[in-house]
């Protein structure tokens, strides 16, 4: 795939914006298409963002409907209310969907990326899929991909190494049931669990610290919008690059996995034609449990809305 893109983003909030700027720093599109049902919103960022067009690669940011979004080679839907203090992602499940079903209907005939954001991110990349009719490789949410960079940024100040040094990662829900895969981590082709002076407790306590974090910022400044402005625009680029990188992410998974109707996060190589494979690394019997508890807990919430 060559050229730079066209990419559309809908709902500009905290999250939105944060997204939009990554993505004009990372030169990934030549079109930048603004989205968000309170339609000043849409045209005051596009104006903000386009007066700084002197200090990222050629690019126009313009306020757009859906309708007109359907050439981009891929939407971002950062549309929903964000978590307020002490709310988990998934209480946010009722009033997303609704947003995220309206949104869907009208992507029914795109032919591009669809890369979800808003929580709970993985119930609401299953009813997007759904909704929308999509290929499940063509819907994808952020899923635990934020976990997994949380992961290596603290064990990489653990270890005073540089996080991407690291190997890591998170499965599971991008939510509390999440899954930290300590028995595959890695430093340098060594095992993490072999590390001079690691222990379990370490291990709990990372663990924690990966699982609250969301919480920790929202309780300070009200939201989280860096990292996953970053974690998008980077996925984003790894996809219309073709890059076939192995991430952990969340999309509806297929019958095979024989962990039912659910989008989840896994490792994933994404390319150009989204996510296509799914990988299932090794696990202890404890982490394939969790990761299995992780599911249920995903596919409840996904029946409490359909009924
Ligand atoms: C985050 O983890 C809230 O899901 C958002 O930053």
């Amino acid at each position: 795939m060559g050229g730079r893109k066209s990419i559309g983003i809908i709902g500009m909030g905290w999250v939105g914006s944060s997204v939009a700027i990554s993505i004009l720093h990372s030169g990934i599109t030549n079109e930048l298409l603004l989205h968000d049902i309170r339609t000043e919103i849409a045209e005051g960022e596009a104006m903000d963002l386009s007066h700084g067009s002197s200090f990222y690669p050629t690019a126009s940011v313009t306020a757009s409907s859906i309708e007109d979004m359907m050439a981009t080679d891929a939407i971002i839907i950062a549309a929903g209310r964000g978590g307020k203090p002490g709310e988990t992602r998934l209480q946010l499940l009722n009033e997303n969907v609704i947003i995220a079903r309206d949104i869907a209907l009208k992507l029914k005939n795109y032919q591009g990326i669809v890369i979800v954001v808003s929580n709970p991110v993985d119930v609401l990349t299953y009813f997007i899929q759904k909704f929308s009719g999509l290929p499940e490789s063509r819907v994808i949410g952020t899923g635990t991909m934020l976990d997994t960079a949380r992961l290596k940024e603290i064990l990489g100040k653990t270890l005073n190494l540089d996080p991407r040094s690291v190997h890591a990662q998170v499965v599971g829900e991008h939510g509390d049931s999440e899954v930290v895969l300590w028995s595959s981590a890695t430093v340098g082709g060594k095992d993490l669990q072999s590390w001079p002076g690691w222990t379990k407790e370490k291990e709990t306590m990372i663990a924690e610290q990966v699982r609250t974090a969301a919480q920790e910022i929202i309780k300070r400044k009200g939201a989280t919008n860096h990292a996953i402005g970053l974690v998008t625009a980077t996925l984003i680029k790894w996809i219309l690059r073709g890059e076939r990188r192995i991430i952990t992410l969340s999309r509806v998974l297929p019958k095979a996995l024989g962990m039912g109707r659910v989008a989840i996060s896994l490792p994933t190589i994404v390319g150009s034609d989204g996510a296509s494979e799914i990988l299932i690394p090794e696990m202890t019997n404890t982490e394939r449990e969790k990761l299995e508890a992780s599911a249920t807990i995903i596919k409840k919430a996904i029946t409490s809305v359909n009924q």
